[in-house]
């Protein structure tokens, strides 16, 4: 039985006061809450097991190193990875694209072609503009419409033999579109192209299944599943990992060193220089045990009542327009008032306790496509509330008597 009011007493920040009010957070694309099991873990992290990983042979190091690769086995299964080695941890998303384009710096030539959508954050615009501009690739975008959906006719036509890479979000951040990125993989392997799907703001919401999708790569943040900030994980197709040389060189990622040669480590540890964030990997796969526990398929139908109830009530707000109406989106609400600046409403609903994102959402592309500046983003999580929907509207209302 999903209980949103049981669940939220999971969440010690949602009890707080924001400008004398209640918090309502609705900068759940930004960054997901943390429940109490899962700061409990990173609390016992450092009280009982601190110790660096995979390097010594004291009892410390040995219990940390299980429980750090106890949560890689975790991550695997939740992902459906065939192997545990094809999880590799890293700091978040932008670190997982980017070992993949500086990775392909080796493997791309001059004339080849790089596909994007049209709706990607600047973590999955810029990596790739930073690789054409070392290689001599060209970038090419699929275009989207006035909804916020994907032109696939377009992008079929984009695909040819020069493709070699695609890159695309599994959803957008600022609009909230489900991409088709079962046809989207499909095509790019039928020229032989290799695909990267950003999963950031997917995994809040769905499970994406590594073998179901025969993605190549697929990338997520831990800070978005209810998880710690500076955690996340980079899943790569074994052929694909072991093609790609290493990004950072360090301890823990060789075989062997010496002044003449280094040989690297096998996967996963050649993409894992340094000391990670052990307590972060951890915490990551006891987030998703959390997730998991309260269930997808509940989190989605829950979270699609309050995108439906949102939507309505913040239409009936006249000279409200909302951006992203694609028909299969997630609960993410882009939305401006005519006349008024996108900041000066998020402002106002600030000082109500309303935490929303204003701005261009790191997506600037996106918003010169609508010609705006920027939009004010609702995103709603499961722990949300359509009472807390109604603050929002009338926080909203509010801000329009002020301002118009
Ligand atoms: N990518 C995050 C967002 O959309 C930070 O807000």
């Amino acid at each position: 039985m999903f209980d949103v009011k049981k669940i939220r007493e999971d969440f010690p920040i949602l009890k707080r006061e924001v400008n004398g009010k209640p918090l309502v957070y609705f900068d759940n694309a930004a960054t997901s809450q943390t429940p109490q099991q899962v700061i409990d873990v990173i609390v016992d992290y450092y009280q009982n097991y601190n110790a660096n990983i995979h390097r010594g042979v004291h009892a410390l190091s040995q219990e940390a190193t299980d429980k750090y690769e106890q949560a890689r086995i975790k991550i695997q299964t939740h992902f459906n990875a065939a192997k545990a080695h094809e999880i590799i941890f890293t700091s978040g998303t932008t670190h997982s694209i980017n070992i993949v384009a500086n990775g392909f710096s080796s493997l791309i030539k001059k004339g080849d072609e790089i596909i994007v959508s049209a709706m990607e954050h600047h973590s999955n615009i810029v990596p790739w503009q930073m690789l054409c501009e070392r290689t001599g690739a060209i970038l090419k975008v699929i275009p989207m419409n006035q909804d916020g959906e994907l032109l696939m006719n377009v992008y079929a036509e984009l695909l040819s033999e020069n493709t070699k890479l695609v890159f695309c979000n599994h959803i957008s951040n600022a609009l909230g579109t489900i991409n088709p990125i079962e046809e989207i993989i499909e095509k790019a392997h039928a020229v032989g192209a290799a695909v990267l799907i950003d999963g950031a703001q997917a995994a809040p919401h769905v499970v994406a299944d590594m073998q179901a999708l025969d993605v190549d790569f697929y990338t997520v943040s831990a800070h978005k599943v209810c998880g710690p900030t500076g955690a996340g994980m980079l899943y790569g197709k074994e052929e694909w990992l072991n093609k790609l040389p290493p990004y950072q060189g360090g301890g823990e990622m060789i075989a062997e060193v010496t002044f003449e040669k280094t040989t690297y480590a096998p996967l996963p540890h050649k993409f894992e220089a340094g000391t990670p964030n052990i307590c972060g990997g951890i915490a990551f796969g006891a987030a998703l045990d959390y997730m998991n526990a309260i269930g997808f398929d509940n989190i989605a139908a829950y979270e699609h009542e309050l995108l439906e109830y949102g939507t309505e009530k913040l239409l009936e707000i006249d000279g409200l327009k909302i951006y992203g109406t694609a028909a299969n989106k997630t609960s993410v609400i882009s939305f401006n008032l005519e006349g008024a600046h996108p900041y000066d409403i998020g402002s106002i609903v600030d000082k109500l306790g309303i935490a929303v994102r204003t701005g261009h959402h790191c997506a600037q592309p996106i918003m010169d496509f609508f010609k705006i500046p920027g939009t004010i983003r609702a995103s709603f999580s499961f722990y949300n509330t359509k009472e807390e929907i109604d603050v929002l509207v009338a926080g909203v209302k509010r801000a329009k008597n002020m301002l118009l």
